[in-house]
């Protein structure tokens, strides 16, 4: 049967790089339709809210979205698109693997390192701002909660298993933030006890970041709270060749938002030159999810084999090639 995918292409180079996702996807053939929504600059621009309600009702309706980037406005009172979101529909988890392409230029090879971020508490979420009259005191609140943590680790561990990992490394400060980090730390060590076939380890934040760029070999499974794991995700990104190439999928229990990990690059906006690579990984998790396992595992190898090939890429790699010329490349070795 046919699945509805809700389909964002999102600001800047969004709409680039999801026309050329959209294209692989109708190449494979899996039966998948598409519902169009706006969000961000885009939906500001056509007079509608940043994220509009029919937008939100396409997202509740369908099992899944794909999503590209999206601009949010800076200081004008507006909040996170993708904040918004993740809380709107209780996307608690956020999984964002880092895995080599063999022939990409990067630092190290073989890396391969699955962050999985809390995507919905903490400092990150961006409760309680204010800045005091005076613009002399500014106040943000962290709020970590035992039954959220819970619930990101009880997924964290399940997932390692399902992906065969043999290691969860916790990252927390609850040496300094002794309150929210120290009880995400509790939830952490209590769960792992549940699942004994997998190793359990513990790493300060700060150690973490030096650890990843010295020594990323001796990590498999990160599990973090919210703004530990958007640094971290985007570290990991670095040492597999970029921004271009890392995918994320943000997920509750009963729906999937599926994206690039990078923005909307408003920089090479609208010259057809970005890297839909990531975008597309981010499809191929979805297909995951949809447990479409074949078609996800068909377009990942001809994506991981274009890039890999070096031949046909786009200029962030080094390459000549535009988008389009890339997206056909992938189509071809399908
Ligand atoms: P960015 O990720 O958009 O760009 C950083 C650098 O990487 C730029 O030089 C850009 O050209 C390059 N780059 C990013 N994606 C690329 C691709 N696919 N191919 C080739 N080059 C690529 O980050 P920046 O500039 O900090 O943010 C721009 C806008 O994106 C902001 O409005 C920000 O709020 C938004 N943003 C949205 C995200 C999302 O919707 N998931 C995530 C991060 C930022
Ligand atoms: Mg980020």
């Amino acid at each position: 049967a046919a699945t509805r995918v809700t389909v964002i292409p999102g600001d800047g180079i969004g709409p680039d790089i999801m026309s050329a996702t959209i294209r692989v996807l109708d190449a494979l053939d899996c039966g998948l339709t598409y519902d169009y929504a706006i969000a961000g600059q885009t939906a500001l621009d056509k007079g509608e809210d940043l994220v509009p309600q029919e937008t939100l009702d396409l997202i509740e309706k369908n099992p899944v979205a794909l999503k590209g980037p999206i601009t949010t406005p800076v200081g004008k009172g507006f909040r996170s698109v993708n904040v918004t979101l993740r809380k709107h529909f209780d996307l608690f988890a956020n999984l964002r693997p880092a895995l080599s392409i063999p022939g990409v230029r990067s630092r190290y090879d073989n890396v391969d390192i699955v962050t999985i971020r809390e995507n919905i508490e903490g400092i990150y979420s961006g409760e309680g701002q204010t800045v005091s009259d005076d613009g002399e005191r500014a106040e943000l609140r962290s709020v970590i909660t035992r039954k959220e943590s819970k619930r990101l680790m009880r997924f964290a561990y399940e997932a390692a298993r399902r992906l065969n990992r043999r290691k969860v490394t916790v990252v927390h400060k609850a040496n300094i933030m002794k309150s929210t980090s120290g009880l995400f730390l509790d939830v952490a060590r209590s769960i792992a006890k549940e699942y004994d076939d997998i190793e359990h380890e513990e790493m300060i934040v700060d150690n973490c970041a030096m650890q990843l760029v010295m020594n990323p070999h001796r990590f498999d499974v990160i599990v973090t709270t919210n703004l530990f794991g958007d640094i971290l995700s985007d570290l990991c990104a670095g040492l597999t060749g970029g921004l271009g190439l890392a995918p994320g999928a943000n997920v509750g229990e009963h729906k999937g938002i599926f994206e690039a990990v990078h923005g909307s690059a408003p920089d090479i906006a609208g010259q057809n030159i970005a890297n839909p690579t990531a975008l597309m990984l981010g499809a191929a998790m979805m297909l995951e999810y949809l447990e479409r396992n074949e078609d996800a595992e068909r377009m990942r190898k001809a994506i991981r084999f274009v890039v890999g090939e070096g031949k046909v890429t786009t200029p962030d790699l080094g390459g000549k090639a535009s988008t389009s010329e890339f997206t056909d490349e992938v189509i071809r070795n399908l």
